[in-house]
């Protein structure tokens, strides 16, 4: 079967996640640069990917890469490339584009060129000087990086952030895939208690519970390239089945949500329902003020609420203080926290963070605090995995 080389695109600092998810998934040969992780693979591998990656943003397929530092140089170098093989003659394609410390400065420019280039190329192969563009949808990018132009075209289609299951969202909800990644950074494994104390609708816990019962998190949504004729149809159809067979039945999981607000814990409630995690997670409304825990060595992944406002910093200081008090005695408890708020590791009081990595949530550069517990007695499994 023909080779093709895949780009699985990622927020920045993820990179890593990403491609140990697919090193899982039985890939190799894996080169991983900002924000992207480039693999060989075949036309099989496209619904693979796409349904199983939990942590990266899309899959691109990629046609080209090339030296462009003239419009002719990008017109003749995209001409070049074999979109036939892909655009059908119905296709609706249109050309996205970034550019970074190039030349060719104008994204909008770029996207002109590109678009008339790959109309030059389906002419020939089309044979035909009009496109109606009413069938499947192929997102082409064009992205200029130092004078180097790399064409690809989006095989995902709406972001893979978009698992379907999100009922109602929180007002500062985590993309979900950034949820998963925190987990994946975390020493969690199912066999571990878990908390989210600011637990919103439920985003980390939901694709933890989804992680923990090997659920594919694309399973219940569709893809651009399901419409691709280049892809058979029974490619998707056994991608999915064994998909579903993979998943691990309900039971055994300890993960809890907790929220002052009410009207989220009801939102993440709904929306583990229909993730098909509802009876592994516990969601209840609670001030973390008054949370109390008896047991040792769990693990808490949350992002608490940032101060927007001027009034809310006091507000939020006695809200790291309450968490630093619920969780000082207890024996062998990690806690890992996303925040804006650079303070934090200041009010919760805990030592030093043993690790504090950079991501961004969206345009906000963030913080993740990785606090350490003690590992429990008998759990191998608890290693720094990234
Ligand atoms: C940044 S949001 C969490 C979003 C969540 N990760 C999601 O994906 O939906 C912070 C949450 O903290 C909650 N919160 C604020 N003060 C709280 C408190 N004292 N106790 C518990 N939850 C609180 C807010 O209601 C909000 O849902």
């Amino acid at each position: 079967m023909e080779e093709i080389t895949l780009i699985a695109i990622c927020t920045f600092g993820l990179e890593a996640v990403v491609k140990r998810e697919l090193q899982a998934l039985g890939f190799d040969n894996l080169k991983a640069s900002d924000g992207k992780v480039e693999f060989q693979a075949r036309l099989d591998d496209i619904p693979k990917a796409n349904l199983w990656l939990r942590s990266a943003d899309r899959v691109l397929l990629k046609m080209g890469q090339f030296r462009a530092v003239t419009f002719d140089e990008l017109f003749e170098g995209t001409k070049a490339l074999p979109w036939g093989d892909w655009i059908t003659e119905d296709g609706k394609f249109t050309v996205t584009g970034s550019a970074v410390k190039s030349t060719l400065g104008s994204v909008r420019a770029c996207q002109a060129i590109v678009k008339k280039a790959v109309v030059e190329s389906l002419k020939a192969k089309y044979n035909t000087e009009w496109f109606e563009e009413t069938g499947p949808e192929f997102t082409i990018k064009v992205a200029m990086r130092k004078d180097v132009a790399l064409l690809t075209i989006d095989t995902s289609g709406s972001g893979l952030n978009r698992r379907g299951y999100r009922v109602q969202a929180g007002q500062a909800a985590l993309k979900e895939t950034m949820a998963s990644a925190l987990v994946q950074l975390s020493f969690w494994n199912k066999e571990r208690l878990l908390i989210d104390p600011f637990c919103g609708s439920g985003t980390i816990l939901i694709e933890a519970a989804m992680l923990a019962r090997n659920m594919a998190p694309g399973l219940n949504r569709e893809f651009a390239s399901e419409e691709w004729p280049s892809i058979h149809p029974k490619a998707w159809k056994v991608a999915r089945r064994k998909a579903r067979l993979a998943i691990q039945p309900s039971g055994g999981l300890q993960i809890f949500g907790y929220d002052i607000d009410p009207v989220v814990i009801d939102a993440s409630l709904r929306n583990a329902k229909k993730a098909g995690v509802g009876e592994d997670i516990t969601f209840k409304q609670k001030d973390v003020k008054e949370l109390w825990i008896d047991k040792p060595y769990g693990i808490v992944i949350s992002n608490p609420p940032y101060g927007v406002k001027l009034g809310d910093f006091q507000e939020l200081n006695q809200i790291y203080i309450s968490l630093h008090k619920t969780f000082r005695k207890k024996k062998g408890w990690s806690i890992y926290m996303l925040t804006a708020d650079k303070k934090f590791p200041d009010y919760f009081k805990r030592a030093k963070p043993d690790r504090v990595r950079k991501l961004f949530n969206g345009p906000l550069e963030v913080n993740y605090y990785q606090y350490y517990g003690e590992r429990p007695p008998r759990d191998q499994d608890a290693k720094d995995k990234v």
